[in-house]
């Protein structure tokens, strides 16, 4: 409802303006608009016309052309970077309990392997890596798992490799944790190198075929809810894929599985969105 407001508020951006933003913007960055909801994306837009204090979406436009920094600004703007460790921790709980462990009895002596698609700064893919170093400390020695973190945007998994993070993206960090963890860095706080190690981080373009290799736990949170219907459904059908019967994938607390795609989970917990590929 709320959205429904704003959006008919925000100054409207012509057709042929759009598409010109669209088409610098995928020559210049290489990301694609396509797919993405256009009242979100309009919104964002918009976000940035008012920043650079451009007098109308047009005249944005042409600066847009002609200013990297603002190109990377737009990127930014667009891709939306809010994360913190251990969002919603009931989820991380679950996969601990239930899982993580069930996954390991079905792949032992082979390594689990875990994706967080859309990780931003790593704040996911770390969390996991420390709920594994915390519950399978063991399993971990033996190289039973594998962690890896995807995201499209270089600057923000440049963020994750630095592993150097404000305090408000720890705020469901126990004071136990942080100590163990993180040392501080002046007003950031920086993950320890045993955590580090153990995420490897790679761009992909989730609308991309070849984004998604063959995993068995799939973490895509608060990511598809960007998405047009069309292409939410066309990216679960390809985690289907790379999952295989058996695989799970876990989704964001406003974002679930729907239309033909139903075909093909199972739901394993409604309340954390996970989900078992049949
Ligand atoms: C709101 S954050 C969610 C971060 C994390 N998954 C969480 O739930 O806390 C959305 C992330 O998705 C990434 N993203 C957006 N579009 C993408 C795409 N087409 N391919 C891959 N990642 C994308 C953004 O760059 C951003 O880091």
């Amino acid at each position: 409802m709320l959205s429904e407001l704003l959006a008919s508020r925000e100054p409207e951006i012509p057709p042929e303006t759009f598409e010109i933003i669209g088409r610098i913007l995928k020559a210049r960055t290489g990301f694609s608009l396509d797919g993405y909801k256009d009242q979100c994306v309009k919104r964002r837009i918009n976000i940035r016309v008012r920043a650079t204090e451009s007098p109308s979406v047009e005249a944005y436009s042409a600066l847009l052309t002609e200013d990297p920094a603002e190109q990377e600004r737009l990127l930014r703007t667009l891709t939306i970077h809010v994360s913190h460790f251990f969002r919603n921790p009931s989820t991380f709980d679950k996969l601990a309990a239930e899982t993580l462990p069930e996954l390991l009895a079905r792949r032992s002596p082979e390594p689990v392997r875990i994706l967080s698609v859309g990780c931003a700064a790593g704040e996911e893919p770390y969390g996991m890596a420390i709920l594994l170093a915390e519950r399978f400390a063991d399993q971990l020695g033996r190289g039973l798992f594998q962690l890896r973190g995807c995201d499209v945007d270089q600057n923000v998994l440049a963020a994750a490799r630095a592993g150097l993070f404000h305090p408000d993206r720890l705020n469901q960090v126990s004071a136990e944790r942080l100590t163990r963890w993180f040392t501080g860095q002046g007003a950031q706080y920086e993950l320890c190198g045993e955590i580090r190690s153990l995420v490897t981080f790679y761009q992909a373009d989730l609308n991309d075929e070849v984004a998604c290799p063959e995993s068995d736990l799939i973490l895509c949170r608060n990511v598809l809810i960007y998405f047009e219907r069309g292409r939410q459904e066309a990216i679960l059908n390809r985690f289907a894929d790379a999952l295989g019967p058996g695989g799970m994938l876990v989704l964001g607390k406003s974002e679930t599985i729907f239309g033909s795609v139903r075909r093909r989970f199972r739901t394993v917990c409604p309340v954390e969105r996970i989900y078992r590929v049949l």
